[in-house]
């Protein structure tokens, strides 16, 4: 019988990529998602990569009767939980909406998941738990001590699920801490699509380069790294997603919590992502050295030992793929999915 899975936030930007592989891979997916930072649409070119038709529910975490209307309707093997909200400055500015969204939303899904005997469940973690690196690379035996409010959503609901394994040997869970995200799925039909001016760097480097923005502002030429602009662990979205399918077979299988780090294990900084993506797209895109931006750590990458151990996980998309699948994304859909 195929497996079913229910996909929280599977019209996001991961959330999609991983709905094409588990139906790739023969499971059933049924999506909720309230597009508060998507749009159906993503669904749509999910089913044409795929081949497959998805289950599409429009409907928020935090409604309680809605989430036991879905899950009394049929029997999930394991829920993916993607729904949340996740910009660093907006959750400074508003930290309740932050703390109802991620961590009140996640509180009912799970007391939801509970009562209907549903007890796998993938959980959307961040590097950005660990704070500031004391050690590189960072490895999930490293303190945690998120520094802003979205990182402490992340961290508290991290705790739950701790709390709740160690309560009931029931309970599988895997506590995936994702590096930097980014790419898209080679198709160029599905990829990041933010609403605003982005926050991150791949969009907005992107976003230059379709002439959506001018130019490229790097946030600190000080640092201590190499080239002085700061270092980061780039992963191809389609490497998380398979990080996700090869999780969920594994915890399907056998309950536990699994807490893994998925990146690549290599750094790379923001001049040598401007170059790549500049060979991509073709041309050269302009960049203005600005101050640091607040907040920001000079040099994050993961220690991917242990995902390797215990998944068999390793991504394999090298930058410049990374580059060259967010060029053709963004070229063929200039302004996302709208
Ligand atoms: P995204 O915003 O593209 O996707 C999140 C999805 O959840 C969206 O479709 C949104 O509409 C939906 N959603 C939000 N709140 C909801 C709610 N209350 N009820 C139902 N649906 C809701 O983000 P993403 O980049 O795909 O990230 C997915 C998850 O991974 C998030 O939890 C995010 O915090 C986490 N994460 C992302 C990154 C990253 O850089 N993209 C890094 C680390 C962790
Ligand atoms: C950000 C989040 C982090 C989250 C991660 C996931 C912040 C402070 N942190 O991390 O919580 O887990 O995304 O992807 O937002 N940069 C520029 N110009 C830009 C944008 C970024 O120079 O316009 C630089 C940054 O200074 C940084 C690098 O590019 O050195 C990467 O930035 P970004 O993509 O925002 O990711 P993080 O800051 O690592």
């Amino acid at each position: 019988m195929e497996k079913h899975i229910l996909v929280t936030g599977g019209a996001g930007y991961i959330g999609s990529h991983t709905c094409v592989q588990l139906l790739e891979r023969g499971y059933q997916v049924t999506v909720l998602d309230n597009y508060c930072n998507s749009s159906p649409q993503a669904l749509k070119r999910v089913e044409q990569i795929a081949e497959k038709k998805i289950e599409a529910i429009e409907g928020d975490i935090r409604n309680q009767a809605l989430l036991e209307q879905v899950l009394r309707s049929k029997t999930y093997s394991g829920v993916i939980h993607f729904a949340g909200l996740k910009a660093v400055g907006e959750s400074s500015e508003k930290p309740l909406e932050y703390y109802d969204n991620n961590v009140s939303g996640s509180l009912s899904l799970i007391r939801a998941m509970q009562s209907h005997g549903v007890k796998c469940m993938i959980f959307s973690s961040s590097a950005t738990v660990y704070g500031d690196p004391k050690y590189l690379p960072l490895d999930e035996a490293h303190g945690l001590g998120p520094v802003n409010p979205y990182g402490r959503t992340k961290f508290m609901v991290e705790e739950m699920l701790r709390d709740l394994v160690a309560s009931d040997s029931q309970w599988s869970v895997g506590l995936l801490r994702y590096f930097n995200p980014v790419g898209a799925h080679p198709s160029g039909l599905i990829g990041e699509d933010p609403r605003d001016v982005p926050n991150n760097l791949m969009p907005f480097i992107s976003q230059v380069a379709v002439g959506r923005r001018q130019h490229l502002n790097v946030f600190g030429g000080d640092y201590d790294t190499p080239d002085g602009t700061g270092v980061r662990d780039y992963i191809h979205v389609d490497d998380l997603a398979k990080g996700h399918v090869l999780a969920l077979e594994t915890l399907i299988e056998r309950a536990r919590l699994l807490t893994v780090n998925l990146g690549t294990g290599a750094g790379c900084s923001v001049l040598e992502m401007l170059k790549a993506f500049e060979t991509a797209c073709g041309k050269p895109l302009s960049h203005q050295v600005q101050p640091r931006r607040p907040g920001d750590i000079a040099t994050s990458f993961a220690d991917c030992r242990l995902a390797e151990q215990e998944l068999g996980f390793r991504a394999e998309r090298t930058i410049r793929q990374m580059c060259e699948d967010t060029w053709r994304w963004q070229s063929n859909n200039q302004n996302g999915y709208s």
